[in-house]
């Protein structure tokens, strides 16, 4: 009886610890994040927007700001990928470019229609385009 019941403060005793240890390195990973936050370089999307139409096929392209770039950027190579809503898809539409071009020339890929296409640019981080349109 008294075993079982040592056995279960035991579990619980690990469950705390488990617990703790998990909050614990969250707070120290958000700390890490804030202090390397200097230095990511997330320039916002510009085109496309809200209210783009592309059709399959088109070239077009993608710009961004880059007015303000800090000193040292981590990752100064760029990518571009294509997601629709809330999905991310396989499609790559530009690479390996500089993030300080502030343009990248890209071919709209044969997708299926949809009004919820974002892209993302990818260098220190992903940062979204707003909604645009892809239409055949
Ligand atoms: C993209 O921009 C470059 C430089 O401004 C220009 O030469 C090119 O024609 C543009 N491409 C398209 C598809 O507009
Ligand atoms: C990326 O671009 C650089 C410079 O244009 C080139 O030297 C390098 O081979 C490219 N890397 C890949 C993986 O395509």
């Amino acid at each position: 009886m008294s075993s079982h019941t040592n056995s279960a403060l035991a579990k619980c005793l690990l469950v705390c610890v488990a617990l703790f240890g998990i909050f614990f390195s969250q707070t120290s990973a958000m700390a890490l994040t804030s202090l390397e936050k200097r230095d990511v370089y997330t320039p916002p999307v510009l085109y496309p927007h809200a209210g783009t139409v592309w059709y399959k096929g088109q070239t077009h392209n993608v710009t961004w700001d880059v007015s303000d770039p800090p000193a040292h950027i981590t990752n100064p190579i760029a990518s571009l990928m294509l997601r629709k809503g809330q999905l991310p898809t396989p499609l790559i539409l530009a690479d390996n470019f500089s993030i300080l071009l502030g343009r990248i020339e890209v071919t709209v890929p044969w997708v299926t229609e949809g009004d919820d296409y974002i892209v993302v640019l990818f260098g220190d981080s992903g940062d979204w385009s707003e909604e645009f349109t892809i239409k055949e």
